[in-house]
């Protein structure tokens, strides 16, 4: 499916809404189209790619059925079994003391971990210090003001994250999973696009909307609306030979 375009927004929103009942369609095919999001900048085969907070691996199988060499690293081994998936050589390593020497990595990948780390930035020193000389990383996150931003809780955390969560647990009964402050974190697009240009190990090859079907780069250029409207950000780095 062409990126973007409506079609394939389509396509990914409908099976986001039956992640909680097949999320073997949805991961699968969120997996396709990050993959081929990769391989615009780099083709993947016969690369080494490390796929960081990669969950039960379906990202890391995708990389491999394209031919890369892809190590999956998870610290939480439930999201790593999670659906009773056993990832083929998977590591129990947490993104921020990456078991891999400086450069390893072709390509370094983090979908959707970013908002759930307390450090971005040295979360991110990490993805840029394994990746070599010129290679790419791809980081994607849920910004905190995205309608999504709340995650289950979405969209009450509009009204703060302690009464969308207050909300949550009355109409389920349980707790959310995620926490504003313990395992979600409030990160914002402007703040993230000023780090990332400003630092001198990474060039910034792309900033975009990930699922938009349109305008997916013009909407992260107009701070406050980006905030909102972005949904998800899309970050291409390269990494500068040193
Ligand atoms: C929303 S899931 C994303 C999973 C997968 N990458 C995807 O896009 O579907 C967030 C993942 O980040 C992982 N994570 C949280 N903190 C992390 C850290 N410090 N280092 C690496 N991964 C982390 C979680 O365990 C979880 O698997």
């Amino acid at each position: 499916m062409r990126d973007p375009s409506i079609r394939r927004s389509v396509a990914l929103f409908r099976a986001f809404l039956r992640e909680q009942s097949d999320p073997e369609h949805c991961y699968g095919l969120l997996a396709r189209d990050a993959a081929g999001q990769v391989e615009r900048y780099i083709p993947v085969e016969g690369r080494t790619v490390v796929d960081i907070g990669g969950g039960s691996g379906h990202f890391t199988e995708e990389f491999r059925r394209r031919g890369a060499h892809c190590y999956l690293f998870e610290p939480d081994a439930t999201e790593l079994h999670a659906g009773g998936r056993r990832p083929r050589g998977a590591v129990l390593a947490d993104g921020y003391l990456l078991p891999l020497a400086d450069g390893v990595a072709d390509v370094c990948f983090a979908s959707n971990v970013l908002e759930h780390v307390a450090d971005p930035q040295t979360f991110l020193s990490e993805m840029v210090r394994v990746t070599r000389p010129d290679g790419l990383i791809y980081v994607s996150f849920t910004n905190w003001l995205s309608p999504w931003g709340g995650h289950e809780t979405a969209p009450w955390h509009y009204l703060g994250a302690d009464r969308a969560s207050a909300r949550y647990r009355r109409r389920t009964g349980r707790a959310p999973k995620h926490t504003l402050g313990v395992n979600l974190f409030a990160v914002h697009i402007g703040p993230t696009l000023r780090h990332v240009r400003a630092r001198d190990d990474v060039q910034l090859v792309a900033a975009r909307s990930r699922y938009w079907p349109f305008l997916a780069g013009a909407v992260t250029r107009v701070p406050g609306l980006r905030e909102f409207a972005t949904w998800n950000l899309l970050l291409i780095l390269r990494r500068c030979p040193s």
